[in-house]
């Protein structure tokens, strides 16, 4: 067995946006590359922990990382439902769309007739976060937030409504930070604590901190 802070513990890890079909051949996702979640994965493995990484990203995966490779919310959240119990800490870096198409076509679509719109109904997606939240027994949980405004008020809000232990927000307007980049910076929040920034710096070395600080707390 490996050594570390987080030796014997059991991590999962999700990342990426998850892909939401419109039909056998079409998506709709977001920006996320899933590189904030990759460094979680790396960094818990480093520190000892064993790692259920699940992500819709085809990046390389850090050595030693179990791998569970999907594409949509419901996906996620049944992988995850799967091994919560297992789980000592859940970091939920992944992008998840909010809507999904009610009925994914069965078929290609094709082109609408008379250069007519085509109209398609979206759906509520689980709130896989939320829904871990409320059935968290043991576990530590992490959440993200990343906002374009009112970066502060927006994360705490979310800190409470999701009963998470740990709220990662980041300034996704801000050169650098956030969707695609190596780097970010991270204002922590937690419940009844005041906030805390971590300046820019790589997000594997903003991981190894944060896991460094949430090992002592899960001691
Ligand atoms: O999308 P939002 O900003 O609310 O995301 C905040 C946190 O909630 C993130 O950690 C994200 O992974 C999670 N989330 C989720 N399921 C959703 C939407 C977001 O687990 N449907």
């Amino acid at each position: 067995q490996k050594d570390g802070q987080l030796k014997g513990r059991k991590v999962i890890v999700t990342a990426g946006g998850t892909l939401e079909p419109i039909d056998p051949v079409r998506y709709i996702s977001n920006r996320s590359s899933g590189k904030m979640g990759l460094a979680f994965a790396q960094a818990a493995s480093e520190a000892g922990a064993e790692v259920l990484l699940i992500t819709t990203s085809d990046l390389p995966v850090p050595f030693g990382v179990e791998v569970k490779r999907v594409e949509t919310a419901q996906q996620m959240l049944d992988a995850i439902l799967a091994r919560y119990d297992w789980a000592d800490l859940v970091v939920m870096a992944a992008a998840v769309a909010d809507y999904r198409f009610s009925q994914p076509a069965e078929q290609k679509i094709k082109k609408q007739a008379e250069h007519q719109a085509l109209h398609l109904d979206l759906v509520e997606n689980p709130d896989i976060l939320a829904q871990l939240g409320a059935a968290k027994t043991h576990q530590y949980l992490i959440g993200f937030a990343a906002e374009t405004n009112d970066l502060l008020a927006h994360a705490s809000e979310k800190l409470k409504k999701k009963h998470v232990d740990m709220l990662l927000a980041n300034d996704v307007s801000k050169e650098n930070i956030g969707f695609g980049y190596d780097t970010n910076e991270l204002l922590i929040l937690e419940p009844d604590k005041s906030p805390i920034t971590l300046p820019l710096a790589s997000k594997l070395e903003l991981a190894r901190k944060i896991l460094l600080d949430v090992a002592k707390k899960i001691k």
